[in-house]
């Protein structure tokens, strides 16, 4: 679908909204309705199944979101967490400077000094998008994150978290401490991150809260083991800095093996990237040859990466490709920097080994970007029908229950909501015009299943009534007894996990 078409649905069926809509909204911020709410609960579940799942030594923590300054300056973000901010001399308008390149550079201006960004400007004659002026200044860089004071006295300064990243690491000595003394230790975190964007756009895509789910994962450089043989003869789409210098956009298939044997990457990297990967195909349902991952190049990479793959996925409501996720290798630039940054040593002895600081492996997600992009590839239209062909397990709605005929079976069809509730499976009731109208509207909403009690079910008394059980995918129905709907489509509602050795 289309941008506007999309987001329209989405509004109208209250998954989301702008935030204070009643004021005119706000710029880069947004608020769930109820199937938007349970929708980003469901992916954040399936999210932590799949990565928490990979080892029995990851686990999940939930830090704080307010950083204290010398905490964003170890970090780096004090000096480096920047955008190339463009102002228009007439009318003092801001701008991104990759937002107002767009039409003339739409690779975008990583890895570029303000002063080749200023002649890119300059020599397209670029116009302000306000008043159409082209006096623009010289790109300064604009520190994206929040920063405010704390506490009483108002002198403490503080800034909200602009990666999720930095709770784990703040809380890596207490997990050693508290764990096994092992390597590799997995610290994920699943929550708001906070930029003020200098120019937020595509709704969910540049927001300025957002939500992401991080797992980093420290190890020891001398050696990770994992189990590569179960991912060797995976084939990747991989996009390359030398083939990208090319001009090549398109990705091509590489096994995992032929990334580590003849492409130079680490086995431990390729490992995490095939996973990653899988997440994205299998878990999610995207299809693989809308997917690709984008190396980026030294100059592009973030601050703190010394290998950087985007997960890129082609969404047609927002004009292309665009970054959903990112497997960082973030060497022991964190450990090292808040080592000296808090004076406190963060190298650490597992049992039997020397002394080591160890490295970070960052696997992050963007959640509100890949609930946009489940709209864009699951949600379509066959004939008058609008699907949305949400795997199973994220359905914000699981099933729709329905009494034909309210008068006679609505008693019936509550009780079984209520089971079904109390079985863990959410259930919506809906009695309102024809069956054909409730499909319809379970099928936007992307409820798998929906369940219509009748007659039939009443004449065979309360314990042996059997129910409609419909898919939503083939339309297909049969009859089940009511008692076992919910063993039925149980097994559906689980989101999966990894192989893990
Ligand atoms: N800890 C690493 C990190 O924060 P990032 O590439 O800046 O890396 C990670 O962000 C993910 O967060 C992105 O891949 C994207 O999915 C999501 N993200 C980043 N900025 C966002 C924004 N302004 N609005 C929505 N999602 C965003």
């Amino acid at each position: 679908m289309k941008h506007d078409e999309l987001y329209a649905l989405l509004r109208r069926r209250g998954v989301l909204w702008p935030s204070a809509e009643i004021y005119g909204g706000v710029q880069g911020l947004y608020d769930y309705g109820p199937l938007g709410t349970a929708l980003k609960r469901r992916l954040e579940e399936a999210w932590a199944a799949w990565f928490v799942g990979l080892s029995h030594d990851y686990y999940l923590i939930d830090p704080a979101e307010i950083l204290p300054e010398p905490v964003v300056r170890a970090s780096g973000h004090l000096e480096n967490f920047t955008d190339p901010e463009v102002t228009c001399e007439s009318c003092h308008a801001a701008f991104r400077a990759d937002t107002i390149l767009e039409k003339v550079r739409p690779e975008g201006v990583d890895g570029m000094t303000p002063a080749q960004i200023g002649e890119v400007v300059r020599a397209n004659q670029v116009k302000c998008p306000s008043c159409g002026s082209v006096e623009l200044s010289v790109p300064v860089p604009f520190n994206m994150m929040f920063g405010m004071d704390f506490g009483v006295t108002g002198k403490e300064r503080v800034y909200l978290r602009p990666e999720t990243a930095q709770g784990s690491y703040l809380s890596f000595a207490r997990m050693w401490d508290v764990g096994r003394h092992a390597l590799p230790l997995g610290i994920a975190v699943i929550g708001k991150a906070y930029r003020n964007e200098i120019a937020p756009r595509q709704v969910l895509f540049r927001m300025r809260a957002f939500t992401q789910a991080e797992l980093q994962v420290f190890f020891d450089p001398a050696g990770f083991p994992l189990p590569f043989d179960q991912v060797r003869t995976e084939v990747l789409p991989v996009l390359r800095v030398a083939r990208r210098q090319n001009g090549e956009e398109t990705p091509e298939l590489v096994s995992a093996d032929e990334l580590v044997r003849t492409g130079g990457l680490p086995e431990f990297y390729v490992y995490h990237l095939v996973h990653t990967f899988r997440f994205f195909r299998d878990v999610l349902g995207y299809p693989s040859e809308r997917i690709r991952l984008f190396e980026k190049s030294d100059a592009e990479r973030a601050f703190y990466n010394k290998l950087q793959f985007d997960v890129e996925v082609h969404l047609e409501s927002l004009g292309g490709y665009k970054e959903l996720g990112a497997v960082h290798y973030r060497g022991d630039y964190d450990l090292s920097r808040h080592s000296q940054g808090s004076g406190k040593d963060l190298s650490v002895h597992p049992t039997g080994r020397s002394p080591l600081l160890p490295h970070v492996l960052e696997l992050t997600f963007g959640v509100d970007r890949n609930l946009w992009g489940l709209a864009d590839l699951h949600l379509v239209k066959e004939g008058e029908r609008t699907l949305w062909k949400l795997p199973a397990f994220l359905a914000p709605v699981a099933v729709g229950v329905f009494p034909l005929i309210a008068r006679d079976h609505a008693p019936f069809a509550l009780q079984l909501v209520d089971d079904l509730a109390r079985a863990g499976i959410s259930a919506q009731y809906d009695e309102s015009s024809s069956i054909g109208k409730r499909y319809a509207r379970m099928d936007e909403a992307g409820a798998p299943f929906c369940v219509t009690v009748d007659g039939e079910t009443m004449a065979a008394g309360p314990t042996q009534g059997t129910v409609t059980l419909r898919a939503r995918d083939s339309r297909s129905q049969e009859r089940v007894a009511a008692s076992e709907v919910a063993g039925r489509i149980y097994p559906s509602l689980r989101p999966p996990r990894p192989r893990r050795s």
